[in-house]
């Protein structure tokens, strides 16, 4: 809707910036992926874009994905999507990578290139290696007919609208319900059953409103922001559902706040990075409320006995027991979908840090919008 941009130019020179203006626009920009696409009747998922018949989708042995930066952390949630729901193998590989080590392309994998404006060099050029092959992609794009769109064999557009600030905040939530409905539409043409094809859809249409809350905790995220931004080096530390989460947190938050931002799996912290920590070094973990919950609270009490402050990303029901922690508390929605509520606070801590530090937010130095040349 261009007209909402005007608006967001006056909240420009009102002293706003884009960036915030895109995090908080996610209730409606998710509503607009999600709108059309739900078949509630069948509990799956509509995407003609994809060319493909039910046959040939029954036929995908393995999907592998392929992004760069935030787009790749994303691609790592929708693997696990796609694992989960669909229970075809799948993965997520940087695209800047994967161009570069004659790949092997096989005739039963689907191929996903995702990317906001749809003309990051490096993923066109993976999509154009695997076509050339044979292999079949698809693309997970927001500009439509861009050059990523133009060259896939079929696609879901993100319907995100213009996204202005470097920092990509609405468009990869829109990757994230991306890869549901793709992951649903695998799904149910194999063993995923009706009721969890329905449960799932009552999850994704429950998400504007859950982004909506989270987004009314902004003062205690920006308060939090604050300290965290005093220090010259963090930790951003999750696993398995939490770990892509992790990353893209230390990627928003070292984009914009050019502090040192690290991303670990929880689980690795005893194996090095723990000797780290101190009263210098804050991290901030994502423990969602799963079968892995009492592991990750233990590795946080690990961290402050070593006196590291912590903020810990959350669900209500996950007791803390006497952590001295500022905790910042998500609604839960289907453990599939957590993920994407547990990425938007951490939206908010590194626009907030950058706020704190005065940093150019839309602009950081050193990065472009898109990445178009080598
Ligand atoms: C995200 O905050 C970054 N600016 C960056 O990592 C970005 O996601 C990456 O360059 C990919 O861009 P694309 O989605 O337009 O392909």
């Amino acid at each position: 809707d261009p007209s909402a941009y005007d608006a967001s130019d006056a909240v420009h020179a009102a002293g706003g910036s884009f960036m915030h203006r895109e995090i908080h626009e996610q209730p409606q920009s998710t509503e607009r992926a999600l709108r059309g696409r739900l078949d509630e009747r069948f509990g799956t998922a509509h995407l003609g874009g994809l060319n493909m018949d039910p046959r040939e989708t029954r036929a995908i042995r393995r999907v592998k994905i392929l992004g760069c930066g935030s787009a790749y952390y994303v691609g790592q949630m929708g693997a696990s999507l796609v694992e989960e729901l669909a229970r075809i193998p799948a993965d997520a590989e940087a695209a800047s990578e994967f161009r570069y080590r004659n790949p092997i392309i096989e005739p039963d994998t689907l191929y996903v290139a995702v990317s906001q404006s749809g003309e990051t060099i490096d993923t066109l050029l993976a999509v154009q290696e695997i076509r050339r092959k044979g292999g079949r992609v698809i693309g997970l794009v927001n500009v439509v007919g861009s050059a990523i769109a133009r060259e896939c064999d079929g696609g879901i557009y993100l319907h995100a609208g213009p996204e202005v600030a470097v920092a990509s905040t609405k468009a990869l939530t829109n990757m994230f319900v991306g890869f549901a409905l793709l992951a649903l539409q695998l799904g149910r043409v194999r063993d995923l059953s009706i009721a969890d094809g329905k449960r799932l859809i009552a999850g994704l249409n429950r998400l504007p409103g859950q982004i909506a809350e989270i987004l009314e905790q902004e003062e205690e995220l920006a308060a939090a922001a604050a300290r965290l931004a005093e220090a010259d080096s963090l930790f951003f530390i999750g696993r398995v559902r939490g770990f892509p989460v992790a990353r893209e947190g230390a990627q928003k938050f070292k984009e914009i706040s050019y502090r040192h931002a690290e991303a670990y799996q929880t689980s690795e912290l005893k194996h090095g990075p723990l000797a780290l920590i101190d009263e210098a070094l804050p991290t901030v973990a994502v423990v969602p409320s799963d079968e892995l919950t009492d592991r990750n609270v233990g590795a946080l009490h690990e961290i402050a006995a070593r006196r590291g402050p912590l903020v810990v990303v959350t669900h209500e029901d996950v007791d803390l027991g006497e952590l001295d922690a500022v905790r910042i508390a998500v609604p839960r929605n289907e453990r599939e979908l957590d993920p994407i509520l547990l990425t938007v606070p951490l939206q908010l801590l590194a626009y907030h840090a950058a706020l704190h530090l005065g940093l150019d937010i839309d602009k950081p130095r050193n990065l472009a919008k898109s990445v178009t040349v080598e």
